[in-house]
């Protein structure tokens, strides 16, 4: 993914650009990246007095802007209250954004959203990518794969009893600091009126890949190959959470992101479960993609 550096496809010097969710674990990221190429990246999020659903702080924090990201989550993971949050939050964006002349609407979604719909979360994804596709602001969606942030939050709603029951199947996830690389890449630069795919730059299995996440954090759970056991709800094949041929890989390989993010935790507090924990996965323990 840095094969192309952020400002090489960037159309102006320096735009306004919000990023709605910019507290987030991908938000912050990309709000530090825009800023360091120059940009006046805003970090809109209830605790900075914008909040998408309500619609407080939008029509203000927008005035002069040229492009809206949105890396927002929903707080609340029942299947109704997510449905609410990404319908009423998006349509909130649409609306504000063309009355505030915004040029560009992006907003990040997960690979394989389209053949995940039976899980309520997936099914609140599709809607808002629908909002977008329907609105009349030139968009781009970004669709990435599973962060390395994500894993042990993987195992966490993955439970049957104490053991943690995942599908033996493919995928290719990814760092969340290449995913807000690439997004702040795309937010630069000019509309696709599409989906854009990135991914990690290896595929591994989904069940291998949490079990060894949670041995290198000491995490006792014992991780089950079932057939049967669904994500988050959704039925899924060995390719369905795979990217297409035409994915943007990032360039942090797992083993050495384990290594970074070991040296980031040896310098924290242990958690009161004793498991170890970055900074980034207790933000990211939610259910997200
Ligand atoms: N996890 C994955 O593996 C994965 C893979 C692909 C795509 N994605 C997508 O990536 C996106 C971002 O995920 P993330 O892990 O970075 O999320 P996150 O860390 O949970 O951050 C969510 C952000 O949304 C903000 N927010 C919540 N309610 C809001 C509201 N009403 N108005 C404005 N902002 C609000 C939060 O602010 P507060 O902290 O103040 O509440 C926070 O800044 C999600 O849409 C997810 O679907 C995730």
């Amino acid at each position: 993914m840095a094969s192309k550096c952020l400002g090489e496809e960037s159309r102006e010097k320096s735009m306004k650009i919000v990023a709605i969710g910019g507290t987030g674990l991908i938000g912050s990221k990309l709000v530090n990246k825009l800023r360091e190429h120059g940009h006046e990246a805003v970090a809109a999020a209830p605790n900075t007095g914008v909040n998408s659903v309500t619609g407080e702080g939008l029509a203000e924090v927008l005035k002069g802007t040229s492009v809206v990201v949105d890396v927002s989550n929903s707080p609340d993971w029942d299947d109704a209250a997510v449905l609410k949050f990404f319908e009423t939050s998006t349509r909130n964006l649409l609306t504000h954004g063309a009355a505030a002349g915004v040029r560009h609407h992006v907003a990040l979604s997960v690979v394989g959203t389209d053949r995940l719909s039976e899980s309520g979360y997936f099914r609140a994804k599709i809607a808002q990518e629908k909002l977008i596709r329907e609105s009349s602001i030139p968009f781009t969606i970004v669709h990435a794969t599973q962060f390395f942030e994500f894993l042990k939050g993987l195992a966490d709603i993955s439970m049957v009893g104490d053991k943690v029951h995942l599908p033996h199947v493919l995928f290719q996830p990814m760092s969340a600091d290449d995913v807000a690389t690439a997004v702040a890449r795309i937010a630069v630069s000019a509309p696709m009126n599409g989906i854009v795919e990135i991914a990690g730059p290896e595929e591994f299995r989904v069940d291998e890949l949490v079990r060894r996440r949670l041995a290198s954090l000491k995490d006792p759970r014992e991780v089950i190959a079932d057939p049967n056991a669904r994500y988050d709800a959704a039925k899924i094949s060995e390719e369905t959470l795979l990217p297409g041929n035409d994915a943007q890989l990032g360039e942090t390989r797992f083993e050495a992101w384990l290594t970074q993010s070991a040296a980031q935790t040896s310098g924290a507090h242990p958690q009161p479960t004793g498991v170890a924990m970055t900074t980034n996965e207790k933000d990211s323990h939610k259910r997200a993609g």
